[in-house]
């Protein structure tokens, strides 16, 4: 795990006051308390973080650009969560922000806290999937819940998370229209933008934690994606023709998740089943499910209460499914059609 020491949050603040403007080496002395080695040690680690300071003798300093990147001191200001991110470590390089989550959590670290990073290199998806996770690019962060809420809702949390994704892209680019795959996936313009990995430790009456872990395609371009996923993923730039600043887009998030997480620990899904059924991208599709070695075709029938994904078979019966990966397969009778002339 790699990453240079987090700069003190005052700095950027008291820049930030003042963008373009000078603001002199007493000012900032006096305003942190510190001697002016340490404000130039200080500044030092902010352009080190992707900060552009301009420092002049006489003059003092002046705030030019701030990261893109998620930094607790560009995400913070952002919030509007009572919990979510408020504690937030952000790393350079890391195997998966979700094992360093689940560690945090296993050693007693409160709900809310966020561990997210600039590149993974053993970034996991599901069924044991490796997630593309270049730098500079993508989100790849973490968020510990500890919900209160009764075991057997847990599942469903991975559909909640995808439903506040949608929520936070919505608000982003109101122009997209992203879709929830069920059962943890958000897709845009039929290609997949957003994974979810939920790892969970739980005894049978309680949940210790859930590690909620986010992978969301920001500024990833279409040639950047290696060939075997070129044509079925997708990013927020690809789809709204703009570049998202990550730090933007994480705490859109965490602000779209506190509110409907909190209401899905005291009723469950049953709040949000309208929305997610008219986000779900396989509802009246002709798909096949996959669990381990066995595959199973029928109609997608919408999303239960409980989170199940409703199939119906050939015979017409219907059945609830909890675990397993969706193909969509082609809808029978559909032709390619021709441009028109
Ligand atoms: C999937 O669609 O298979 C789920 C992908 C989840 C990827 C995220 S990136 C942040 C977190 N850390 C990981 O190693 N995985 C999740």
């Amino acid at each position: 795990m790699k990453s240079v020491p987090e700069p003190r949050r005052a700095l950027p603040d008291l820049l930030r006051q003042q963008p373009n403007a000078w603001v002199s080496g007493q000012t900032l002395c006096a305003a942190l308390g510190v001697s002016r080695a340490a404000v130039w040690k200080q500044v030092h680690s902010l352009v080190l973080h992707g900060y552009t300071i301009e420092a002049r003798p006489r003059m003092g300093y002046r705030l030019m650009a701030v990261p893109e990147a998620p930094l607790p001191g560009e995400v913070q200001p952002r919030l509007t969560t009572r919990r979510l991110g408020r504690e937030l470590i952000w790393l350079d390089s890391v195997d998966s922000t979700n094992r360093v989550l689940g560690e945090k959590a296993a050693a007693g670290a409160a709900e809310g806290l966020v561990v997210a990073a600039d590149t993974q290199t053993a970034g996991r998806g599901r069924l044991d999937r490796v997630w593309f996770s270049p730098p500079g690019k993508n989100l790849y962060a973490s968020i510990l819940l500890r919900p209160a809420a009764p075991l057997d809702r847990a599942p469903s949390l991975a559909l909640l998370l995808g439903l506040a994704v949608r929520r936070a892209v919505r608000a982003l680019a109101p122009a997209l229209d992203p879709r929830l795959k069920w059962p943890n996936d958000l897709w845009v313009d039929n290609r997949k933008l957003c994974g979810i990995l939920c790892d969970m430790q739980a005894e049978p009456d309680r949940v210790h934690y859930v590690a909620a872990g986010i992978g969301l395609n920001v500024n990833t371009a279409s040639a950047d994606f290696p060939p075997e996923i070129r044509a079925s993923a997708t990013s927020l730039q690809i789809a709204a023709g703009r570049p998202f600043p990550r730090s933007e887009v994480l705490a859109a998030l965490l602000n779209a998740l506190e509110p409907v997480y909190r209401r899905w620990e005291k009723k469950g899904l049953a709040p949000f089943l309208n929305e997610l059924n008219e986000a779900d991208l396989l509802k009246g599709r002709a798909v096949t499910l996959i669990q381990g070695t066995r595959a199973w075709s029928g109609r997608a029938d919408g999303i239960a209460p409980d989170g199940a994904l409703r199939l119906i078979g050939a015979d017409g019966e219907i059945t609830a499914v909890y675990s397993g990966d969706i193909q969509v397969r082609p809808i029978a009778g559909l032709r390619k059609e021709r441009n028109p002339s």
